[in-house]
């Protein structure tokens, strides 16, 4: 079992489900199992890339979504505002799906939608299959990397992606292996000159923004998922950085044998960025514009009249041709005219995209992944209670004793009191009333003492919002 966990074991990401509850979402209890072949010509951590797309498909998880739709009620009186109107698509095995599009175009809400984890005031409709199945997301077969970094600012990097890994994987791997897991994963991430800085966060300047999403993308592929939504994980990147850590996340599979299905949103992604695309979800106002190869987008824009100028990035001509955010600026296209507005703009495409070849091919394509259903099952197990208690305690030890704030000040605090109090109430006496002051005393030092806990609640907060955001499920 513990093998299946090893750099070199092809572990494949497969819900078990019964046949009966096909559409009934359900949690299920994962376990490992080792039944993945290897590809021919594997040897070790090394694959030959032997598996064919057809292999690829039956063993990693296909994600399909056919006309979702999601209303959020907001406001006092509770007005339903649309944030994503008839959405249909496909996530496959082994491939990147981009999801593109202008602020506030419905990005993660798509993301959240996929991964089951909307906010309790939006309503739902459409279909979502996990490999022809409807069922619910259950723990170590998919990751969910935040937009926002929610880390323990006292620990270092090498800390956090420590005790996460105690944390998250099985008691059937050694302390060791955890740690070799743990450190290969930080040198994925190309954090291995930051693995003894430390986070940092508010009024305690540590690691860089950039270096933070690293250090949450590290936490949320410890488990090797076969389903990995990450949004935004380049915001705070340089380019070439954002290269090398997108290129890795696409090419995770060649070094762990996962076939993973990826799916993140990006906000500017480079040229070079843009090519590692297979497939892109173009967003706007909550509608597609485009869902297709990331490389024939071009053409689609320039079928539709809106080429994208020489030398210039694709993809910032796909968002400026799409951003309405900025109408009144009016500018002047490739012939010296004045463009359309981008409401009109945005009209053209998504109709175009309708009626387009395109989408009846994705359409044609989710058909064919829905009927698709495999059976093969990968259970996974988190660490055991007791060595959760353990990693639990002593990550909370080590950060309650960095924690200024938590535990040096109020130590101070504690001792000057300590002080004043056995000044102010010494040489009591044992007369009859040394008694009712005994009492004011031991009164004044509960309400003092319960005071004081309030105080480390905050610390304690930080604690929790980081075992249930990165420990999830
Ligand atoms: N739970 C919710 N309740 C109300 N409105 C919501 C909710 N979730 C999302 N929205 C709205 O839906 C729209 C899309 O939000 P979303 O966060 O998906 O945008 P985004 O494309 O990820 O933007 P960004 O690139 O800035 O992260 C926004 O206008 C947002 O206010
Ligand atoms: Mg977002």
């Amino acid at each position: 079992m513990a093998s299946l966990l090893s750099s070199n074991s092809p572990a494949l990401s497969h819900y078990e489900i019964n046949p009966s509850s096909r559409f009934e979402a359900t949690t299920l209890e994962i376990e490992e199992t080792c039944s993945a072949p290897k590809p021919k010509g594997t040897k070790g951590g090394e694959t030959s890339g032997s598996w064919n797309n057809n292999e690829r498909e039956e063993m990693g998880m296909c994600l399909t979504w056919k006309d979702v739709w999601v209303t959020a009620s907001v406001g006092k009186n509770e007005m339903s505002k649309s944030i994503l109107e008839g959405l249909t698509g496909y996530a496959k095995p082994g491939q990147l799906l981009a999801i593109m599009g202008p602020s506030g175009c419905g990005k993660s809400a798509l993301l959240d939608t996929l991964a089951g984890r909307l906010g309790s005031n939006t309503r739902q409709t459409g279909e979502i299959l996990i490999n022809g199945r409807k069922q619910a997301l259950a723990y170590g077969t998919s990751a969910y990397v935040t937009q926002d970094d929610t880390l323990l600012t006292t620990l270092t990097v090498g800390e956090a992606v420590h005790y996460s890994a105690q944390l998250q994987l099985p008691d059937t791997m050694s302390k060791e292996e955890k740690k070799e897991r743990a450190d290969f994963t930080i040198r994925e991430m190309g954090l291995q000159d930051a693995i003894n800085t430390r986070i940092g966060g508010w009024g305690v300047k540590g690691i860089s923004g950039g270096q933070k999403r690293r250090v949450s993308i590290c936490i949320e592929i410890l488990t090797r998922p076969g389903l990995l939504f990450l949004d935004e994980p380049t915001s705070g990147l340089d380019s070439a950085a954002s290269y090398y850590v997108m290129k890795r996340i696409a090419t995770l599979d060649k070094k762990d044998d996962v076939h993973r299905t990826v799916i993140a949103s990006i906000h500017q992604p480079s040229s070079e960025v843009f090519q590692l695309f297979d497939n892109l979800c173009l967003l706007s106002s909550g509608r597609t514009v485009y869902f297709g190869p990331a490389s024939a987008a071009k053409e689609f824009f320039a079928s539709n009249d809106f080429p994208c100028p020489p030398l210039m990035n694709p993809s910032d001509h796909l968002l400026k041709t799409i951003n309405k955010d900025f109408d009144q600026d009016t500018e002047l296209n490739l012939q010296g005219t004045e463009t359309i507005p981008t409401e009109e703009a945005i009209r053209i495409l998504v109709n175009s995209y309708k009626s387009s070849e395109m989408n009846q091919e994705v359409q044609k394509q989710v058909a064919i992944l829905t009927e698709k259903s495999t059976s093969s099952t990968n259970k996974r197990r988190h660490a055991g209670f007791l060595n959760q208690c353990f990693a639990l305690t002593k990550r909370s030890c080590v950060n309650m004793y960095r924690d200024l704030g938590y535990y040096w000040f109020r130590l101070a605090i504690y001792i000057a009191l300590a002080i004043s109090l056995a000044t102010i109430f010494c040489d009591l006496g044992s007369s009859y009333r040394s008694i009712q002051e005994r009492g004011s005393f031991l009164m004044f030092v509960s309400s003092f003492m319960t005071f004081m806990t309030i105080g480390g609640f905050p610390s304690f907060v930080e604690d929790m919002k980081s075992r249930c955001l990165n420990e999830k499920d």
